[in-house]
């Protein structure tokens, strides 16, 4: 199973829409995913399967009922499915950011804001969400010069927190009451930008044995959970 990672672009939104409908309540209007890209375009990631083409029917199958659209260059019917970025290419996870431009806060060090994050419910425990924010650390540090980042978790999401602050290693700020609307308290949490710790060169490994890390840890790292959990490939 080929999983690239690699950043969004607006031919991504309707996708990411998608990914975040099923997999999380704090939902969002296209033009606020648009307004992320179009503004820091190198900050958000998107996970994507590239080995889905089995799922592509011939165009003699057309079953006049499914919603289908023709690739008319290679005479198939795609389907016409907003879990697909392309012909055989589906969208499996997500990371959105921004950088704080909240006029309120100018006089702040530039820092930026996790937005969302998700993985499609068959790709998780795959390491996707550890990379996608890797990558996303990464730029903002880079690109727009972000001295942090911060995000909120609910209190009750035990996977994403333990992705937070066991693996990427996050500070736990405060706990903010009634931030969802549900009611559920949210932690706010905070992780300050390293360029050289963040560097794809220098990933440790998922934060653990850090004194043992070989420096050039990433594509190991890439490889062990490839084989371990079954992707063949995965490019970042
Ligand atoms: C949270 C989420 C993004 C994690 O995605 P993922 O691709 O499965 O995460 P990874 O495989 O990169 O795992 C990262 C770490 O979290 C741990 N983890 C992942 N899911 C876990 C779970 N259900 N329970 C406990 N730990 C979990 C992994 O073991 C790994 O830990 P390690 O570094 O110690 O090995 C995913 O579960 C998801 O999309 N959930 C719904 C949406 C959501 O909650 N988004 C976050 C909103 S703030």
């Amino acid at each position: 199973m080929p999983i690239t990672i690699r950043r969004a672009t607006v031919n991504d939104i309707i996708c990411m829409q998608n990914a975040n409908l099923h997999n999380l309540p704090e939902n969002y209007m296209l033009k606020y995913y648009m307004y992320h890209i179009l503004s820091w375009p190198e900050a958000s990631f998107v996970a994507i399967n590239t080995d889905c083409s089995n799922e592509i029917s011939n165009i003699e199958d057309k079953d006049e009922e499914s919603l289908e659209i023709e690739d008319v260059e290679n005479s198939k019917m795609v389907k016409l499915d907003p879990t697909y970025v392309g012909p055989g290419e589906k969208l499996v996870g997500y990371v959105l950011t921004k950088m704080n431009d909240d006029p309120d806060q100018q006089n702040e060090p530039p820092n930026g804001h996790i937005t969302s994050l998700s993985v499609m419910r068959t790709y998780r425990r795959m390491g996707i969400a550890e990379k996608l924010m890797r990558q996303a650390l990464f730029a903002l540090r880079e690109v727009y010069k972000a001295e942090y980042v911060s995000l909120h978790v609910r209190e009750s999401n035990r996977a994403a927190l333990h992705l937070y602050k066991d693996t990427l290693e996050f500070e736990v700020l405060s706990v903010e009451k009634s931030y969802y609307q549900d009611g559920e308290d949210a932690y706010s949490m905070k992780k300050v930008l390293d360029l050289d710790e963040l560097h794809p060169k220098n990933f440790a490994h998922r934060g653990k044995d850090k004194e043992n890390v070989l420096e050039d840890d990433l594509e190991s790292d890439l490889l062990e959970d490839i084989l371990k959990e079954g992707i063949e490939s995965i490019v970042v």
